[in-house]
């Protein structure tokens, strides 16, 4: 079910990924978000950064723009302000040539619900839900009138396999992948050539658990996915229309098994997910 998404008009999907127009990718400054980055400044695409740090993204784009000879612009926005969020609609909205958006930007959860702070429980669906709602809406304004683009929403498996200690993030990473499937009929039924994906990492090599205070050895070695894997995937799987991806056949086999599950079964699994052993205290962090 997940490996077989939608394939049609294939030569337009390689339209996304072979060096026309500009790509927009929030969260570029690290991990899966540097990694699309690379992966598509090789393919010879415009880019447009956009994430908080800076520094980190005017060094990405100046190696970039050296090793690559393309165009890279940056933009250092906070996507969960309004402020950054509509500096950054304004943005995709105003890049005729957009091909590809990248909904990337984002972080993790540590703690019981009830014991995080509420604003950085605000701020974590300010950005996985509102920010990736307003750029969508920004990106396909510009993609469905000239009939072709892609939108990425980075989303997670952990939209298959909630967990406790995650429910924000279980929630927020769910809504991006139904959202993304509500998009891919409307698409369809217009019979748009422009595409969307909900891209749905495991354990991915990133700053991601540093961030989050979390020691990878707490997690299985063979978990683990480097960033430009994942970004591979995704890529090939927009070449080929699949408005899901989900990197990694142990992660493919996972989401398939645990979706299909009876409910009480299901929350049995769920229960056991890995990143208990890694719980460090309590809280709810973000950096
Ligand atoms: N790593 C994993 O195991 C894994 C698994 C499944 C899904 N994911 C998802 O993959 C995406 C990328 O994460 P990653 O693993 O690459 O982690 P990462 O290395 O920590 O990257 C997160 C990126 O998001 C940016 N960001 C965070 N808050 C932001 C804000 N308020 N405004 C703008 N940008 C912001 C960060 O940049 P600044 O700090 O410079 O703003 C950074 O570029 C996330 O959505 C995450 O949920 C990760």
């Amino acid at each position: 079910m997940f490996a077989a998404g939608f394939r049609k008009n294939n030569t337009a999907c390689e339209r996304y990924t072979a060096g026309v127009g500009t790509a927009v990718i929030t969260g570029a400054s690290s991990g899966i978000g540097e990694a699309f980055a690379r992966a598509l400044a090789r393919r010879g695409q415009a880019l447009l950064l956009i994430a908080r740090r800076e520094d980190r993204l005017a060094a990405l784009a100046e190696e970039l723009r050296a090793r690559h000879g393309i165009r890279v612009e940056t933009l250092a926005a906070d996507l969960a302000s309004s402020g950054g969020l509509a500096r950054a609609a304004e943005a995709v909205g105003g890049t005729a040539d957009l091909t590809l958006l990248v909904n990337n930007a984002g972080f993790g959860t540590r703690g019981y619900f009830h014991e995080g702070v509420l604003e950085e429980q605000e701020r974590m669906h300010r950005l996985h839900v509102m920010a990736a709602l307003r750029l969508t809406h920004a990106a396909l304004n510009v993609m469905i009138p000239r009939g072709e683009g892609g939108v990425i929403q980075v989303a997670s498996v952990a939209a298959f396999a909630r967990s406790s200690y995650n429910a924000s993030y279980c929630a927020t990473k769910s809504w991006m992948t139904v959202f993304t499937e509500g998009l891919h009929l409307e698409l369809r039924e217009m019979g748009s050539r422009v595409r969307v994906q909900a891209l749905c990492p495991g354990f991915t090599y990133s700053e991601f658990h540093d961030v989050l205070g979390v020691d990878r050895k707490t997690i299985a070695s063979w978990l683990w996915m480097r960033a430009d894997e994942v970004v591979e995937e995704s890529l090939r799987g927009l070449e080929r229309g699949r408005w899901l991806v989900i990197p990694g056949r142990i992660y493919r086999w996972f989401a398939t098994v645990v979706s299909k599950l009876p409910v009480r079964l299901r929350l049995a699994v769920e229960a056991r997910n890995p990143q208990r052993k890694a719980r460090v205290g309590g809280g709810f962090v973000s950096r």
